[in-house]
């Protein structure tokens, strides 16, 4: 049975819980935002407009344009929501961070607060104190609305955040760091008073280099989703999350008349602590499902080294059917090639 399947994976179900999640946080800010009854064609042109503008480096302020902020909402905020969401859960899984009550947890360029309600839905059970701070007025505006309307408490601030004195359990940039001209000076300072740093980027090249660039110049300690290995495809490609999130209808509706249409949800994120360790190390899928003419591939990485492993299509290996990028496997194959035939593959749960 489908639905069955649909579930089979630790990935799979996080997918199914963001989604779940997701849905009162967007539905909210996209009735503040009037959403509904904001032409289409409109939204997509400010989606590209926003798009170009995030890629060329030259950020000003854009989220206190109405119809900015309204494109990355309709947009962005369903990915950056998820993106928090899966790194969070992947902390809770494979780490051995414990939460504790009342802990805090800092997010710095909070925009509309994509990563708050994620870390919201993922510690409501411990209260969490979660602080978001926000140099757009507009942006943590509609934040602060969505929150009051949701009847959730979070501390909410204006202002530039080099100027405030953090400290907490985890501090999230999320987005925000590729707009800082100090951004080593930053990650530096947030290391020295969080137990855990999360840093997500978009999926792009530059995202993926910004992080390991500030990871090796402060000899950061990566425990995701590195495992604490020197990344072996570093100068020659680069790595990144890809899954197939299902997106709110809306975001759906005008990602169809994007000339990029969006398939799967793309991040480069890294997790880094010297306080928290993993509890399992184990090769990582890195891709999403590759077909090729009579067999399937996924791209893994194993203690840094990064390889193919394939099965052929008359194979019957489930556990290869079900899996996705960034699911932990083991497996038992021989070398083919440039890759690894599978006899067998297990998902690690
Ligand atoms: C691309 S958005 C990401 C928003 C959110 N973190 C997310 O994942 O959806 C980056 C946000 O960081 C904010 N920002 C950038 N630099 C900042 C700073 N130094 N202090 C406060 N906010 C900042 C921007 O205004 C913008 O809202």
């Amino acid at each position: 049975m489908k639905t069955q399947y649909f579930l089979y994976t630790p990935i799979q179900q996080s997918l199914k819980r963001g989604q779940d999640n997701l849905h009162k946080w967007f539905e909210t800010g996209a009735r503040i935002l009037d959403l509904y009854d904001y032409p289409l064609k409109k939204l997509a042109k400010n989606i590209g407009k926003l798009s170009s503008l995030l890629i060329s480096g030259k950020f000003g302020n854009y989220m206190e344009k109405n119809e900015l902020l309204s494109a990355y909402f309709a947009f962005f905020f369903p990915q950056g929501y998820y993106r928090t969401f899966f790194v969070l859960e992947e902390i809770l899984r494979l780490t051995n961070f414990e939460p504790e009550d009342n802990m805090i947890i800092n997010d710095l360029g909070t925009g509309p607060g994509a990563s708050i309600f994620a870390a919201y839905d993922i510690f409501k059970d411990y209260n969490p104190v979660i602080t978001g701070i926000e140099k757009s007025k507009n942006a943590l505006e509609l934040a602060k609305n969505i929150a009051e309307k949701q009847r959730i408490k979070l501390n909410l601030f204006h202002g530039d955040f080099n100027k405030f004195e953090l400290k907490g359990e985890i501090a999230i940039l999320s987005s925000a760091l590729s707009e800082q001209k100090n951004s080593l000076k930053i990650v530096e300072k947030i290391m020295e008073s969080h137990r855990l740093l999360i840093l997500i980027e978009p999926g792009w090249r530059e995202g993926y280099e910004i992080i390991m660039k500030i990871s090796d110049i402060l000899k950061l300690h990566p425990i995701l989703p590195c495992q604490g290995n020197v990344c072996k495809i570093r100068g020659k490609d680069w790595c990144h999350a890809a899954l197939p999130f299902t997106l709110p209808d809306l975001t759906v509706r005008v990602n169809s008349l994007l000339s990029h249409k969006l398939k799967y949800i793309k991040f480069t994120y890294g997790v880094f602590s010297s306080k928290v360790s993993l509890k399992t190390k184990a090769p990582r899928i890195i891709s999403p499902k590759i077909r090729e003419k009579g067999k399937e591939i996924f791209i893994v990485c194993d203690g840094g080294e990064v390889y193919k492993i394939e099965k052929l299509k008359k194979q019957s290996i489930p556990d290869f059917d079900y899996a996705s990028c960034c699911d932990l496997i083991s497996f038992e194959g021989e070398i083919k090639g440039n890759a690894v035939r599978l006899k067998s593959m297990r998902l690690l749960k």
